[in-house]
C-alpha cells in the first residue's frame, strides 16, 4: 500500500532508477557548468560525500573538456568529516579516488575543506556557488547540517558541527551560504529515502528538525532530483519522469 502526500510545491524531477538519476545529474551539472562559464568565465561547484554521489563522480570524470569546461571549474565541498585526507571517511578522499584519479585537476582548482578550523575555508570560497550538489540523510540532514544543531543558525559561510553517528566532528557550509548558491540540486536515491523525501517536500515537521527544509536559495534555482524508489511516497504526477 503506497502512502500518498500532496504534490510537492518544490521542483521535483523523478528518474526511473538510480542509473538514470546519475545520468540526469551529470547532464544537469554539465548544463550548469556551461552556463556559468558562458556568463562569468568560471564554474564554482560544491559536492557532497556519502554513497549517493559515487556514480556521479565516476560519470563526471569521463566527460571531456569540450563537454564540461573542467579548465574553468573549481571544486569545493559542502561538508567534510574532520579526518585526514587519506582517511576512509574523508569526503575529499572519495572524490579523489572516484574523480581526480581519472580526471586530475590543478590543485588551484580543488579546494578541500581544511580539517582544522572551518572558518579557514571562508577565505577560499567564492562569493556564490554556481551549483551545490547535496545529499539527503534519512534524518533530514544535508551537508553536515544535522537536526537541532547549533550549526543551523551559523551566520557565516561555514560552521563546525557534530554528527550523531559515524565521524562525529564535521565542518559544513552554512545555511545562508548554501542559500546564496545560484543553483542547489538534491540527489535522492533509493527506497530508504522515500519517507524523508515525502517529509521534506510535503511534510509539516519544523525545519530545525529537518534541516534540508532550510535550504531554499534566495535567488537561485532549487531542484530535487530523485529516482522512482525515493519518490514512491509522493502522490499525483510525481515530477517529470524522464528516460
Ligand atoms: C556526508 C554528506 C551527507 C550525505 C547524506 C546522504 O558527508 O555524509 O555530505 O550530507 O549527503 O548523509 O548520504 P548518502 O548519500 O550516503 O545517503
Amino acid at each position: 500500500m503506497v502512502e500518498y502526500a500532496p504534490m510537492p510545491p518544490l521542483p521535483l524531477q523523478v528518474e526511473p532508477d538510480a542509473a538514470a538519476l546519475m545520468r540526469a545529474a551529470a547532464a544537469l551539472t554539465t548544463r550548469e557548468a556551461r552556463r556559468s562559464v558562458e556568463e562569468r568565465g568560471v564554474f564554482h561547484l560544491a559536492v557532497s560525500g556519502g554513497r549517493t554521489p559515487s556514480t556521479l563522480f565516476f560519470l563526471l570524470a569521463r566527460l571531456k573538456e569540450e563537454e564540461l569546461p573542467w579548465s574553468r571549474t573549481h571544486v569545493y565541498w559542502a561538508d567534510e568529516r574532520r579526518v585526514p585526507p587519506d582517511h576512509p571517511e574523508s569526503n575529499y578522499r572519495l572524490f579523489r579516488e572516484l574523480f581526480l584519479k581519472e580526471r586530475p585537476l590543478p590543485d588551484a582548482q580543488v579546494h578541500p575543506f581544511p580539517t582544522g578550523d572551518a572558518s579557514l575555508y571562508e577565505a577560499c570560497l567564492p562569493e556564490r556557488l554556481d551549483l551545490a550538489l547535496l545529499g539527503l540523510g534519512e534524518d533530514g540532514h544535508t551537508a553536515s547540517l544535522f537536526p537541532g544543531s547549533p550549526a543551523l543558525t551559523a551566520a557565516g559561510r561555514t560552521a563546525v558541527s557534530r554528527s550523531p553517528q559515524g565521524v562525529k566532528d564535521r565542518a559544513t557550509l552554512s545555511v545562508p551560504y548554501l542559500n546564496a548558491s545560484r543553483a542547489v540540486v538534491f540527489l535522492v536515491s533509493g527506497a530508504a529515502k522515500a519517507d524523508i523525501l515525502r517529509e521534506v517536500l510535503a511534510g509539516s515537521e519544523p525545519p530545525e528538525r529537518v534541516p534540508a527544509k532550510l535550504i531554499r536559495p534566495t535567488e537561485g534555482r532549487l531542484l530535487y532530483l530523485a529516482d522512482r524508489e525515493a519518490a514512491a511516497k509522493l502522490r499525483g504526477r510525481p515530477g517529470r519522469i524522464t528516460g
